[in-house]
């Protein structure tokens, strides 16, 4: 038995007790002040034949809540909460500051942000209040302090849902109130004003600063703002946001301390501001949004997305706190789910840690703007597709309770992911702005899942140590602290894996001397003197059969330990080192010098695999048909069958019993097109029975 994380703190949300053993949750945003009150009555009885059991509320009511400046009116909330718990249903209750009435904004225009250019992002839509407005933060904790007062207590309020998405609008914020806090967290982040200039060299374009008070946001300027203000300015806004959640946390906890708080992340969401990393001491539980990309590569985003999510709880049940039903609306087009991709997407997350599974949002809206966003109602009500669907996961989630709570079983790979170097390697002013840190990861986590290999996706202050190869794609940023971690780990036996533009700067984004990789340099065994970044369309092809379309340099091997996998075949670099493979100490360390296409990433695992048998595929894995994710407790060890492809695929089943209905004998079982198939194993070995009860008739709602 593989060993695995500790048994989690069990919160309320997982289980409060007086459910009998776990279940997992299953919900919605709930949003019942955009509906007449009929429609209430109605909403109970759809969730509860739906299997709802948990619904997060309150997010956008503060115009209700407080329609004028200090005048409550919480009876319809009152009664709300009051209709959910008398149906069985729990709450993630909102602290409701997400979105300030329209009072606000007019008494204290002061709490808009400001754009970089200077725009000041009007009311009208939602969030628009500066992370570090001090009047703004005054309003909210006010707010916040008479719902927790008030509803403390309830027994249905099984956790505190702290705002909503911090920073999906408002990260970036650019006024006077910003530039004071700003410098504070500057003031506080260096000793010295001289210690400042020198991380941020502003010995260049004139940039040298004698007086604190010169420092400003990077507002917009005439060319490429100075790159150490740049990335201190994204530090600064991602913990002005968390210091944001701390005044909220800090009211809550004073108030209610023994109901669980939560802010909902966005891990990996189109942009990468918040280095949730750094955020996950200041909540209970870990909470994710997520939302399918269409098109190929979608699932394998979203696999890597709760794999990640998983990795910042550590390992530990989180909560899956919205996705889509079907179609978003803000995309250029908005695609409906597949038949299947409903159940698909959301037994993926639970695969990888998630207790919770929630949708945006249970009624479709009728007005607003996200009126053409699906929902688990959607405008053409209970008799349609989504709606059967949403019952149907219902069922299944039920049959999956025996899961909950237990932890993700690690894997013996590791994929480092540092928002750091996200927010660095894509910056202006490089060699290539043709770059993307997350499709460097997500792809090299592709190439793995297609070989039937199970990764963790880790943030990289996670300790690795455990892992036996340790994949650290584009990993840009590297302090001393971190080359030497990473060194660590491959003397002590560890098989490293870096690509290219790795190693490059230190925490300031300024270059490490002395020849590329930089700070991995000498644990690569190469020198790379210079960049050979490609344009567009153009392609390289190496010694191995890959092919590169987006990055090359010029390698040298530091002496003749380090040997060559494979050499550029054409163009400036033939014959000079693409790929490159050394010893140190007990373990090795590899170095891919360019982007490789989806077959190439597969040639070089499977290579590597001939020594690391790590990257050998799981034989559950069909090949990479079905991705394997595997959670565990004391008692048994749950693997996720995940088909990623269009046809039915055949897995054996290693002792496992089924959980949830599907066609399986003695040996093996049957995944369906897109479906997804878990079993239960005892983790002395011994088969679990079946239970009786089950059954694998359709209901009335499966039509
Ligand atoms: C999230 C947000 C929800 C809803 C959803 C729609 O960003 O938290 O309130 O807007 O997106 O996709």
């Amino acid at each position: 038995m593989t060993p695995h994380a500790s048994a989690p703190a069990q919160h309320r949300w997982v289980n409060d007790g007086s459910l009998g053993p776990g279940r997992l949750r299953y919900g919605a945003d709930y949003n019942p002040e955009q509906w007449p009150r009929e429609v209430w009555r109605e909403d109970m009885r759809l969730m509860r034949q739906a299997g709802v059991n948990i619904v997060s509320l309150g997010i956008f009511s503060w115009a209700l809540l407080e329609p004028r400046p200090g005048e409550w009116d919480f009876a319809w909330l009152d009664e709300v909460i009051g209709l959910l718990h008398e149906n069985g249903i729990d709450i993630d209750l909102a602290t409701a500051t997400a979105s300030p009435p329209p009072w606000l904004t007019r008494l204290h225009p002061e709490v808009l942000p400001v754009t970089d250019d200077g725009s000041v992002l009007h009311p009208g839509g939602r969030q628009h209040w500066r992370p570090t407005s001090p009047v703004f933060r005054s309003y909210a904790l006010r707010l916040v302090r008479q719902i927790a007062e008030r509803y403390a207590d309830h027994p249905a309020v099984v956790a505190w849902h702290i705002s909503n998405e911090l920073g999906c609008h408002n990260v970036y914020d650019y006024s006077d109130d910003a530039a004071r806090a700003f410098r504070a967290w500057l003031r506080d982040r260096y000793a010295s004003l001289d210690d400042l200039n020198e991380a941020w060299g502003t010995a260049f374009w004139s940039q040298h600063l004698t007086d604190w008070e010169d420092i400003v946001p990077p507002r917009i300027a005439p060319t490429h703002v100075n790159p150490g203000r740049q990335l201190d300015f994204e530090r600064f806004s991602s913990d002005a946001l968390r210091d944001y959640l701390r005044a909220e946390n800090a009211v809550l906890a004073e108030v209610a301390p023994t109901i669980p708080r939560t802010t909902n992340f966005m891990v990996t969401e189109v942009f990468p501001s918040i280095d949730y990393a750094t955020w996950t001491a200041d909540v209970d539980f870990v909470s994710n949004d997520h939302y399918l990309r269409p098109g190929p590569g979608g699932p394998e985003e979203l696999s890597f997305s709760a794999n990640l999510t998983g990795g910042l709880a550590q390992g530990r049940p989180w909560f899956l706190m919205e996705h889509a039903t079907s179609a978003v609306n803000w995309r250029d087009v908005n695609t409906a789910k597949r038949e299947g991709d409903l159940a698909h997407d959301a037994l993926t997350h639970v695969g990888h840690g998630a207790d919770a599974v929630c949708f945006f949002q249970w009624r479709q809206s009728r007005a607003g703007g996200e009126r053409y966003h699906s929902a688990m109602v959607p405008h053409a009500g209970e008799d349609s597709r989504v709606y059967r669907d949403v019952a149907a996961l219902g069922r299944t989630l039920a049959e999956l309770a025996p899961v909950t709570g237990s932890t993700r079983v690690p894997a013996r790979v590791a994929i480092l992911f540092d928002w750091e170097s996200w927010w660095v390697a894509e910056r202006d002013s490089h060699p290539s702005n043709r770059l993307r840190y997350r499709d460097e990861a997500l792809a090299w986590y592709t190439a793995l899942l297609d070989l039937g290999v199970r990764v963790d996706v880790l943030p990289v202050g996670s300790s690795f140590d455990a892992y036996e190869v340790v994949l650290a794609p584009m990993l840009h940023v590297v302090s001393d602290t971190l080359r030497a971690r990473l060194e660590a780990f491959v003397a002590a036996g560890g098989e490293l894996v870096v690509t290219y533009f790795s190693g490059i700067v230190d925490e300031h984004d300024r270059v490490w001397l002395g020849g590329y990789p930089g700070a991995l340099r000498d644990l690569l065994g190469v020198r790379v003197e210079e960049f050979a970044p490609l344009l567009p369309g153009h392609r390289t092809a190496l010694s191995n059969g890959a092919t590169a379309s987006v990055w090359t340099e010029r390698v040298r091997l530091q002496d003749d330990t380090t040997r060559v996998l494979a050499s550029y075949a054409d163009g400036d670099l033939a014959g000079s080192p693409a790929i490159t493979r050394r010893s140190w100490g007990a373990g090795t360390a590899t170095y891919v010098a360019s982007d490789l296409d989806a077959a190439g990433l597969r040639m070089l695992l499977t290579d590597l695999s001939l020594e690391l048998p790590a990257l050998c595929g799981d034989a559950r894995s069909a090949d990479g048909a079905l991705e394997i994710a595997v959670r565990a407790d004391d008692a048994s060890e749950y693997t996720f069958l995940i088909n990623r492809t269009d046809l039915e695929v055949t897995s054996p089943l290693e002792g496992g019993i089924p959980l949830n209905p599907c066609s399986a004998d003695a040996s093996t079982v049957a995944i369906p097109p897109r479906g997804v198939v878990v079993t239960r194993t005892d983790v002395l070995g011994e088969i679990v029975e079946r239970d009786p009860r089950r059954t694998d008739a359709e209901s009335p709602l499966d039509r």
